[in-house]
Formats: C-alpha cells, structure tokens, sequence
C-alpha cells in the first residue's frame, strides 16, 4: 500500500470552498498586509493558546526573531538552546548578534534537559528556548525554575506543538514568550508562509508589534529600525478556518499515535516515542529511533511508505555551528536513529497498519540487539 509522509490534499479538499470564499472576501475588502482578518486571528489564536496577546509575523522564524529583538538581545549575548531542532531556532539567535550555546536533550522525550541547563548559564545569557520538538512541550518547571532563579527569559519554540499541554497549560502560555509556525505542513497550517508570538507582556506585546511593522506605530513615523515582518491577509483568514478544526485535527493525530504504539511497542527494534507525564503530545511528528535508519529508510520507500528524518544532523554537526563530535551525545545518538512515520489526521486505520507490518518486514534481526540495549537503558 502507497502511504504518503504527509498528506495536505485529504486535509484541504474538505474545507476549500470555504477557503475558496474566505479569500475572496480578503480580495474584495484590499485587506492583504495585516488588517482587519490578521487582527480576528491574532484574537483567536491567543485565547487558543490561553494567553493575553498574539502577533501575527510572516514566518515562525519572523517570530523567534523578532522575540529575541524584543527581548534587546544582540551582539555579545548569549541564548541558551538545543542542538536537536530545526536550524531556524539558532539562526534567529545568532541573526540578532548573540551566540546560540547548545545544551543536550532528554533521552525519552529528546527535548532540552533541565538537568544540563543551570552550569551552561553564565552573566552573558540573555534568554533560553527550549523546543517542544515533534509536537510534546519540554519539561517547562524545572526550566522556569531554574531561568527564575537567574532572571533570564523563556522564550518558547513552539513551532511544531500548537495545541500541546504541560500541566494543562498550552504551548506558548509559560514562557515570556511563544513563537509559532503556521508553515503549511505545520498541526496549523497556511497556505503559504507566516507565524506568530503570543505573550501575556503587553509592552514586549507592543515592542513585537512594532518592529513587524517598520518600526511604525503610525503610518510613516518610525520611532525604531524594525523589519517587514507582518502576517498577510489570505494566510490569516486561512489560518481562522483551520483553527476551528483544529482540536478534532489533534485528537486524530492522537488516536492516530495510539495506534502506532499499540502496533510497534511489542517490537524490540522499534522504541516509540515517550509522552512525558501530564503532557499532551500533538504528534506533529511521530518519531521513531531505529538502529540502521537509512537503510530502514530506503526498504520502505521502495515498498511505497513515505517516512522522513527530523533531523540527521544536530545543529553542533552541521556546517555553520560546528562543535566536537562527542559535544551532545544524546543529540548524537538520537539523531542518528530517528526515523518520522506518516502521521497527519486522515492517515487511516489499514494505513497505519500497512505501515506498521511494513515497517517491522524492513528492519533486520541485527537491529534487535542494539535497540533491546537502548530499551533497558530507557526502561522502557
Ligand atoms: C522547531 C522549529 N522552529 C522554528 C521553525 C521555523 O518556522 P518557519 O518555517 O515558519 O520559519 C520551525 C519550522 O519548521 C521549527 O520546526
């Protein structure tokens, strides 16, 4: 059976005509950079997120930067953050001047490692981000505990975990800061680019707003240097409809992982990923860690099974931030087996299932040896 990565036309094919008449709307009223739609969704978005103020901007990467600007961050500082992420996360550090300083992740959940933060803080930091990588919030209080302590802002990336809980808490809510992705094949998804920041900081609230738009707070009278970083339009009123869908979008995903889980778990090859206690993982992406992932990889593209890599490399092995190898190694480690099945809300049942058998035919014997070790030591 044929089972796509991603599949955004099973997604949109129910609601285009109402995205159809949305933007027709959007082109009738000249709303295109900002306006009136932008500001319906910013309102829905944060009180989705459980939080006072939102700001729509043209990118998730937009967002982390912005933030970061916000925050007067620039050269000679220091932002504490991890190596496993999309390379956007230190590119909008190291954008603003400052220095990106990676610490390593948890080895179940693969997000920033509380335990590793405070002796990597030194009088040069000026904001942590932790990730909520695949869609599962980091391990938020010893985090906030410990920035308390020193002062120093969160600054949350929650590009890929719109609608994920910690304590009941949503992404977003528990930092100074969330920055989102709506990139299309995001939980939320555009039709087109664009990203958000939401805060309960009415002035950083006003400091974002501002340095979206040219640094204007009125047409024409720039009180700062700031940037075009504005949400258009067509995405905002897009972004609406799909917001209404989006918890039942969610609950699928959820379902949809429950499934892969009951299905891969008995398998000692296979360890699946781990929801930390009182979370709500959304499954933006469902990550796997297999020994001999690439091979893996190439078996199941040839019987039809699309799978993808988030990420190969962590940042510290990649050209613009290079560090030792040995730096991170449970970055290292994990990004050498991780392996993304198909997962969006329509996947279906016999789907998943054909990519479950599919999957366990591919792996080999060998496999089992190196991940039976990792599942004792995981204790799993
Ligand atoms: C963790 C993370 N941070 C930041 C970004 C950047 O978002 P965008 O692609 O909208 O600029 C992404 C997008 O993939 C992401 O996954």
């Amino acid at each position: 059976m044929n089972v796509p990565f991603l599949d955004l036309k099973a997604h949109h094919d129910p609601i285009k005509a109402e995205v159809m008449a949305a933007i027709e709307e959007v082109i009738d009223k000249n709303a295109f950079a900002g306006g009136p739609y932008v500001e319906k969704f910013e309102s829905e978005f944060a009180s989705y997120c459980q939080t006072e103020h939102c700001i729509g901007v043209g990118s998730g990467t937009d967002a982390l930067w912005l933030a970061l600007l916000a925050l007067g961050i620039g050269p000679g500082d220091e932002v504490i953050t991890v190596p496993v992420t999309f390379i956007a996360t230190a590119e909008a550090i190291s954008f603003t001047g400052a220095k990106p300083i990676f610490i390593d992740i948890e080895e179940q959940t693969y997000n920033m490692d509380p335990t590793k933060l405070e002796s990597a803080i030194t009088p040069r930091t000026k904001a942590i981000i932790p990730v909520h990588l695949f869609g599962q919030m980091a391990n938020m209080d010893p985090i906030l505990e410990i920035a308390n302590k020193h002062e120093i802002p969160v600054i949350e990336d929650a590009a890929q975990a719109h609608g994920a809980e910690y304590n009941g808490k949503r992404a977003g809510s528990m930092g100074r800061l969330g920055c989102f992705s709506f990139y299309p094949g995001k939980n939320l998804g555009a039709f087109g680019e664009a990203g958000a920041v939401v805060t309960e900081d009415e002035e950083l609230s006003k400091k974002i707003r501002t340095l979206r738009d040219h640094g204007q707070a009125k047409k024409y009278y720039h009180d700062v240097i700031g940037w075009n970083g504005r949400m258009d339009g067509i995405q905002a009123v897009i972004l609406s409809i799909k917001l209404r869908r989006l918890e039942k979008a969610t609950e699928a995903r959820r379902r949809n992982a429950t499934i892969y889980d009951h299905l891969l778990k008995i398998d000692s090859r296979i360890v699946t990923p781990h929801q930390g206690p009182n979370r709500r993982h959304v499954y933006h992406i469902y990550s796997i860690l297999v020994s001999e992932r690439d091979l893996t990889i190439e078996k199941m593209k040839e019987e039809g099974i699309s799978c993808g890599i988030h990420y190969p490399l962590p940042l510290h092995k990649q050209k613009p931030y290079k560090q030792d190898e040995g730096s991170f190694p449970v970055s290292e480690k994990c990004s050498a087996k991780f392996l993304s099945l198909p997962m969006f809300p329509e996947l279906s049942q016999s789907q998943i299932k054909s990519v479950a058998a599919t999957l366990r035919n591919c792996l080999s014997e060998e496999s089992a040896v190196n991940n039976t070790a990792r599942q004792k030591e995981l204790n799993l």
